[in-house]
């Protein structure tokens, strides 16, 4: 696959020294790794939509969904090649990249609820937090939401004691390693494509995820049980390699600008029925047994999970989780 990478890669670099007019259109491959009837799966092919009309053509946006281009970390190395130009990463797979802040996000419980999010991402934190980016040769463009996690399993997830020795598949992130560990479970990293098989075979027992993701993957088909815990959150940086960003023409760069803060207002907006339709489908199909946190039950999940915040402080950044939680604690009114 690397070499596939660079070859690909070389031709890009090819692409990106050539003068504009000289190709038409400009090809944007967007590449992701979720199902297109996703919430990022229809803000790429939104952005798609948009963009083209915009640019009158001059534009040309390849959608590449499913992990069919790249898997996870691929993607990321893909896109500093320039082998691909967009990509909507999960915020907890920068670490890997070296910018481990965006871990901030993978911490338990620290996102109350929708409107704290968008304080954050719109906010300072959220914007600086982009801007850590560049110097891997990396603009990121927008946030995109997807929703907060559920645990899935074959075993039910009541107490804190029902994940011990649980082997459970996490994202890239050490945030989320973590976590599993203080619930007593055995985290496993696997890239998302590879998830849904490895429940199948017994390769790990569960998984936290959106119940999009959950359910488009059909995971609800291979795990008996799920617990609506909202203890974590997934959303996205849509990035671009930057040195094919700056290098658009200058009638092209503005409308893509337009196309992606439209698409973005797009994908926000449906994230959350996109997940409450994914739960009531899931629920339909039967096959797994979903279970609602008491209050008290939620208390000992938190109590369990809050000293990873303390324990992370040091890779995530202490004054940037106080930062992260005041915007996100802040009252409107
Ligand atoms: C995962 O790997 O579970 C998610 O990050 C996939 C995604 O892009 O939503």
């Amino acid at each position: 696959m690397k070499k596939l990478i660079l070859a690909a890669a070389s031709l890009a670099a090819i692409a990106l020294v050539a003068p504009a007019s000289a190709q038409s259109p400009i090809v944007i491959k967007f590449s992701h790794v979720v199902a297109p009837n996703t919430p990022k799966g229809q803000g790429a092919d939104k952005f798609k939509e948009l963009a083209e009309k915009y640019t009158n053509g001059k534009v040309k946006i390849e959608v590449y969904p499913n992990s069919q281009l790249y898997k996870d970390k691929e993607e990321l190395e893909a896109l500093q090649l320039g082998a691909v130009q967009m990509l909507a990463p999960s915020l907890a797979k920068f670490g890997p990249l070296g910018v481990k802040e965006f871990e901030v996000f993978d911490l338990p419980y620290i996102i109350p609820d929708k409107a704290a999010l968008t304080r954050v991402t719109k906010g300072k934190v959220g914007q600086d937090l982009l801007k850590k980016l560049e110097p891997k040769g990396i603009k990121g463009l927008a946030y995109w939401d997807n929703g907060f996690k559920i645990m899935t399993s074959n075993k039910p997830m009541i107490h804190v004691a029902d994940f011990h020795g649980l082997k459970m598949r996490i994202q890239s992130s050490k945030v989320l390693e973590a976590e599993m560990r203080a619930l007593g479970a055995i985290p496993q990293v696997l890239p998302f494509s590879e998830v849904y098989q490895a429940m199948q075979t017994g390769v790990v027992d569960g998984n936290e995820n959106t119940p999009s993701n959950c359910y488009t993957q059909k995971m609800n088909e291979v795990q008996k049980y799920a617990t609506l815990s909202d203890h974590g959150y997934i959303g996205y940086a849509v990035i671009v390699n930057k040195k094919f960003w700056d290098g658009l023409p200058a009638d092209v760069r503005p409308q893509l600008e337009k196309a992606m803060a439209e698409a973005t207002e797009y994908a926000n907006s449906i994230s959350q029925k996109e997940n409450d339709d994914a739960i009531a489908a899931m629920k339909k199909a039967g096959t797994t047994t979903f279970h609602d946190q008491t209050p008290e039950e939620k208390a000992e999940w938190t109590k369990a999970m809050q000293p990873v915040i303390d324990e992370m402080s040091s890779r995530v950044g202490k004054d940037l989780i106080a930062e992260f939680q005041k915007e996100a604690n802040a009252k409107t009114n």
